[in-house]
């Protein structure tokens, strides 16, 4: 049998999936054009531009004398310090290889083919591939100024409805959502349906627009938040989230996860680097800090961008793919969102000072060819 063959063998709704597409990474950049890759800036993945917090660095070097044994596919040491410092039991968490793996394992969990998860226009890919990998149908609700219009997505419910994403902020528009605004949705969804509030950003918010969403499962136990350590927590590479939901749900949710899905150096970093503290607070106002300077750069070139609550802003440039080019061959690595319905904008990750800065030159050049 031809490979082509086999590979229509596979359910047409896993051949319907558009693959994801990241952020370029600084290594094909300066092969494709030669460049020395320390010249390279990207900004394109929503990575936490400091580097990691040196606590979780010296954990990962410890725990790499282990790395023979397995992982403790329980995670009693990281799911006990989530625990104590969201204020819900060990047994409300779910580790994942990356948030990604959360949402997916939600799926897994709730979704046969035939029913339909819920999502808004221009919210994050992975709710739609982790849909249709499970057969089911995507029910794409219209952005409401770029954000979830909550109450058009409440009347997309429908009988077949399972899941239903809500990202606060939103990747990659970088919108949000009141807690009140939030807690009031979650209550009018009917209770059979799991809303898995999606909070990859959460600490860049400020900490009165924080939600505490993981208090309000309690009261709603269909809600799952999903929280990542790649962003501000800066440890994209070692592929690390969590899910906090109602007991019941996680004893279903860990039958479908694989046994030792989160790696051992993965779980000592995240746990050195939740301890850290001021490492997230420095981020939270590099963050804050960044987005004003690109803010005004933009302002400054004349340039639309949306307000942001995350560590990235949605910027307007007309022809995405041209700009987009131009800044490559400046050595400026960002992201094109047209796969999101957004074909005029870029999504730009904040970075450092002198990052954002060589972005905001690269820009006005490209801008002017
Ligand atoms: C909204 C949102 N959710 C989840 C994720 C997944 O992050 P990770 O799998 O690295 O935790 C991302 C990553 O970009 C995101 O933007």
């Amino acid at each position: 049998m031809s490979t082509a063959t086999l590979a229509a063998q596979a359910p047409d709704y896993i051949r319907r999936i558009s693959p994801y597409v990241g952020g370029k990474p600084i290594d094909e950049l300066a092969r494709e054009l030669g460049l020395d890759p320390s010249t390279i800036v990207k900004l394109a993945s929503n990575e936490n531009p400091r580097g990691p917090s040196p606590r979780a660095v010296a954990a990962v070097a410890q725990a790499a004398a282990e790395i023979t044994r397995y992982p403790d596919g329980n995670a009693y040491a990281l799911k006990q310090a989530l625990a104590a410092r969201l204020g819900v039991e060990a047994g409300q968490i779910v580790l994942g290889n990356g948030s990604n793996d959360v949402l997916e394992l939600i799926t897994h969990a709730f979704l046969r083919v035939g029913d339909e998860a819920v999502y808004a226009e221009h919210a994050f890919a992975v709710y739609a591939m982790a849909t249709q990998a499970r057969g089911a149908s995507g029910v794409v609700v219209p952005a409401r100024d770029y954000g979830h219009d909550l109450a058009a997505m409440l009347a997309a419910v429908t009988p077949r409805t399972r899941v239903l994403f809500v990202a606060n902020p939103n990747n990659p528009t970088g919108t949000w959502i009141t807690p009140e605004a939030l807690e009031r949705f979650i209550a009018a969804v009917p209770a059979n349906v799991v809303v898995v509030l999606d909070e990859a950003y959460n600490e860049y918010l400020e900490a009165a627009q924080q939600a505490h969403a993981t208090q309000w499962i309690a009261r709603h136990p269909n809600l799952v938040v999903s929280r990542s350590f790649s962003k501000a927590y800066g440890l994209a590479a070692l592929r690390i989230g969590y899910g906090v939901m109602d007991p019941a749900v996680a004893e279903l949710v860990n039958r479908v996860r694989q046994p030792f899905n989160v790696n051992a150096l993965a779980q000592a970093a995240a746990l050195a680097a939740l301890a850290d503290t001021g490492y997230v607070e420095e981020s939270r106002r590099l963050n804050r800090d960044g987005l004003a300077q690109l803010g005004a750069g933009l302002a400054r070139l004349g340039v639309a961008a949306l307000p942001s609550h995350g560590n990235f802003v949605l910027v307007k440039v007309g022809d995405a793919m041209k700009v987009y080019g131009a800044l490559l061959r400046q050595g400026v690595i960002v992201r094109p969102v047209a796969n999101y319905g957004l074909p005029e904008w870029l999504r730009v990750t904040v970075g450092l000072p002198q990052e954002n800065e060589r972005f905001l030159g690269a820009l006005a050049t490209a801008l002017r060819t």
